[in-house]
């Protein structure tokens, strides 16, 4: 089998020019460093849960993995082909673009109102095989809503007469049509109600599991990503802090910012009293020069001097988990168990 990564970045990224330099000096240009040097592999059939507070730069790293986004720098490779150099409008165009799919985060603003069902599943197959005769699109557009549980007397509906749930389908189908090996998901169930969320969580894990395409499923809510992902990735202030086997991270956080995180779970660990560690202060600005200091520093409960004479780098243990901080799993309060 296959085993190589479908996406394979290196710091990776991404920075938004907020002003521009001086056109005769070449200086004052002001950036916000969004994405700052992410480095990660997804392999086939995994599925990968990419958690932070607001703002850390999730839904950008999201959009450079699709290659909406033009990144700023770095490497990526997709299915072994280097694209770091590929705008991502030429990207749109190439036969890559099919392998990774975008799900956006609310269906209601991403389907065009007015489209229906068939011709929003219809979309990305007609901009990426417009060669595809009307039957053959039919049976791909019929294969895709089936394969996430929509009868076919849908195709032929609005969003406005769908449900929240069926909206989310439709947004999975899209992007499933054009078999993807690669799914993204940013936030795609934070809109809906609770006992919904859970079908297209299950619709998701079947997806993996029969047609084998990868999930990188972006969220801000552990729990969700807990039910569905094999492996997590913390982000904070533009960079991993921390990745790991899902279970492990859970059971013992090493970064402190994972530490607080999960302490924020209020059933976590029942029966086991739970502290919560809060961080202080606020975040430092992503607007400017950023690496040297540890990015938590200001807010970090177990900050040492070193922590701001420095970054710490992404320390890799035996290629199983990652973590970006001196002194990692310094703070174990919330440990119990083997
Ligand atoms: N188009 C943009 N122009 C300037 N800044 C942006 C843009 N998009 C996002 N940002 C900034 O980049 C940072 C990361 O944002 P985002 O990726 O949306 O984070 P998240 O999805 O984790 O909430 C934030 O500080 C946000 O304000
Ligand atoms: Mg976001």
């Amino acid at each position: 089998m296959n085993d190589a990564p479908i996406i394979s970045v290196e710091g990776l990224q991404k920075h938004f020019v907020l002003k521009a330099a001086n056109p005769f000096t070449g200086r004052g240009a002001v950036h916000l460093h969004a994405v700052d040097g992410v480095t990660l592999d997804i392999r086939p059939g995994e599925a990968v849960g990419l958690v932070g507070e607001s703002g850390c730069g999730k839904s950008t790293l999201a959009r450079v993995l699709c290659r909406l986004l033009d990144s700023s720098g770095g490497r990526m490779e997709i299915d072994g082909k280097d694209v770091s150099d590929l705008a991502a409008s030429k990207f749109a165009k190439s036969e890559l673009r099919s392998d990774i799919q975008m799900v956006f985060q609310d269906p209601t603003e991403s389907l065009n109102p007015l489209f229906n069902v068939f011709d929003l599943i219809a979309d990305p197959l007609r901009q990426l095989m417009p060669q595809k005769s009307r039957d053959a699109l039919r049976e791909k557009v019929e294969a895709a809503a089936a394969s996430v549980n929509l009868p076919l007397e849908f195709l032929t509906r609005f969003p406005h007469q769908l449900s929240g749930g069926q909206k989310a389908r439709v947004g999975i189908a899209r992007a499933m049509a054009v078999n993807p090996r690669l799914l993204v998901l940013d936030e795609p169930t934070s809109a809906l109600d609770v006992s919904v969320q859970a079908t297209v969580l299950q619709l998701l894990d079947n997806l993996r599991r029969d047609k084998g395409v990868a999930l990188l499923f972006v969220s801000h809510d552990l729990n969700v990503v807990r039910l569905l992902c094999s492996r997590i990735v913390v982000m904070y202030l533009g960079k991993v802090v921390e990745s790991g086997p899902t279970e492990a991270l859970f059971h013992t956080p090493h970064h402190p910012y994972t530490q607080a995180l999960l302490s924020a779970i209020p059933t976590l660990k029942e029966g086991a009293r739970v502290e919560r560690i809060k961080l202080d202060g606020d975040p430092q600005s992503p607007i400017g020069t950023t690496g040297h200091k540890c990015r938590l520093a200001g807010r970090c409960p177990v900050e040492r001097a070193r922590c701001t004479q420095g970054e710490p780098e992404l320390v890799d243990d035996e290629n199983v988990r990652q973590v970006r901080c001196y002194f990692p799993l310094e703070d174990q309060r919330n440990a119990s168990g083997p």
